[in-house]
């Protein structure tokens, strides 16, 4: 076994509960007398939190450590790094220490994607078309290339791997509705012992011939996928109807069941996220009260189910989000690049939980911080602002808290996995010249958040194991 320590500007959010754990009261019997210097938890910036009535608090150690156990994978502790130093000397009886020098750097929880569909990598950034059209002139014609699983191992282990470039460690994943492009995702995921949620796409009408799968069938394929990987390791599978078009009411009603015969099994669809969508499923349920209320009278809302877009809800379709727990997923640069629309982002926050995510192929990078920068600009379209505090905390500790995830990733309390991000905030010209201009960490932080991408992430860490380095570290 051996003692990791990262040395680094450390900066991470604790929830209400961590932060009573991180009291001095508490630790200052626990062998650190120097506490006041080990962090600067910020009482005072009042962040919106994923779960209702919780406070967020950012904590900052400009002269961080962190300790990792690489045989657990999981994080010791952390703190001012002179204190951690001396109490990880090498001595006599005392497990190897290995100090890693980043104390120039920032290191962040990695970051949470809650929505993206990896077979898309291959038709990103495709011209000229909103969802529907778009869905049927490029998407369905690349997803049907993955009942070849050549092309699912590839492509699962090109975008895994883009997804640790872009600082990523976890993430809520569609495949495809071929069962053996979930299995591939899954092996290479296992593989590199990256916590992942994903599960074959539930697909039987509205779309080609060979992408349906029929009812009964494509309900035993996601049973044989959870019998198979559910929490296997850091694998979860998510039941996945693709959206209310492109299911009979038979298989929404098969995958209601299924959901509700589990208690961690999770559910994740699309939800109103273009007019033209609506008015189709206004057209296909005309009995029902909204798009909302066919996923509600199938069974399929509850704490564990993610919804992405939510953009074109009606009151009580709020209101059946709040009192079923259900989760939404906001994806800015898909909602621009299909221009879809313009998400309320404090309206749906009010009544539930939010999570951020890249939704690529809509969505145009896999960047979680470029993510960020698109989410502020469509908030700044209200008149709504997004602090740079809200944004790093959605993308690690809220995304975590969103997708149940929270008691294992998204901060660097004691016992968490050890997934993390060395960040170069001078990683390009432009920064480094802009940085020098910054006052407060605050405005580091927002400068991060716009102009930040891939080029920033100098190494990804998974589970105490480093998984990738940038060319130039
Ligand atoms: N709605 C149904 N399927 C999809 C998809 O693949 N991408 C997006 N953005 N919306 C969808
Ligand atoms: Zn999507």
């Amino acid at each position: 076994m051996t003692i990791h320590i990262y040395q680094a500007r450390l900066l991470h959010y604790l929830s209400e509960s961590d932060r009573t754990e991180r009291t001095p009261s508490k630790i200052a019997n626990a062998n650190q007398p120097d506490y006041a210097q080990v962090s600067t938890i910020d009482q005072s910036t009042t962040l919106l939190p994923v779960t209702a009535g919780e406070r967020i608090y950012p904590e900052y150690i400009a002269d961080g450590a962190l300790v990792v156990d690489d045989v657990t994978g999981r994080i010791v502790e952390y703190g001012h790094s002179k204190t951690i130093l001396s109490k990880y000397a090498n001595a006599e009886g005392k497990p190897a220490v290995k100090v890693h020098d980043h104390r120039d750097k920032l290191i962040m929880p990695g970051f949470i994607d809650t929505h993206v569909h990896y077979p898309q990598i291959d038709m990103i950034a495709a011209y000229g078309e909103q969802l529907l059209d778009w869905l049927n002139n490029y998407t369905f014609v690349t997803e049907a290339n993955f009942g070849d699983p050549k092309v699912a191992h590839d492509t699962a282990q090109f975008f895994l791997n883009q997804l640790l470039a872009n600082g990523t460690t976890s993430a809520m994943v569609f495949a495809t509705s071929h069962p053996l492009s979930a299995e591939a995702f899954f092996a290479e995921s296992h593989r590199l012992n990256t916590r992942m949620i994903t599960g074959n796409v539930l697909m039987d009408q509205n779309a080609p011939e060979p992408l349906c799968v029929p009812a009964e069938q494509s309900i035993r394929d996601t049973q044989n996928i959870i019998d198979k990987w559910h929490e296997r390791g850091r694998q979860h599978v998510a039941i996945t109807p693709r959206f209310a078009i492109t299911s009979s009411p038979e298989q929404l009603r098969l995958a209601g069941e299924l959901y509700t015969s589990y208690d961690s099994v999770y559910l994740q669809t699309h939800l109103a996220e273009n007019r033209d969508e609506v008015a189709f499923v206004q057209q296909l349920y005309p009995n029902h009260k909204g798009y909302l209320d066919v996923y509600d009278d199938m069974g399929l809302l509850g704490r564990r189910t993610t919804l992405a877009h939510g953009i074109y809800l009606e009151t009580p379709e709020y209101e059946c989000l709040r009192e079923t727990g259900t989760q939404i997923s906001h994806c800015p640069t898909s909602n621009l690049f299909l221009g879809s629309g313009l998400f309320d982002l404090p309206k749906t926050l009010s009544y539930t939980g939010v999570s951020i995510a890249t939704d690529v192929g809509a969505g145009t990078s896999l960047s979680m911080l470029t993510t960020l920068s698109e989410a502020y600009k469509i908030q700044q379209l209200q008149s709504n602002q997004l602090s740079a505090h809200q944004g790093l905390y959605q993308i690690t500790l809220g995304n975590a808290q969103s997708l149940l995830l929270d008691d294992k990733i998204g901060n660097f309390m004691p016992n968490k996995e050890a997934d993390f991000v060395v960040i170069d905030m001078k990683a390009t010209e432009l920064l480094e010249r802009r940085m020098a201009q910054t006052k407060s960490l605050e405005e580091q932080l927002f400068v991060l958040m716009m102009l930040g991408d891939d080029r920033v992430i100098e190494q990804t860490v998974v589970a105490g194991v480093s998984r990738y380095r940038s060319a130039a570290s």
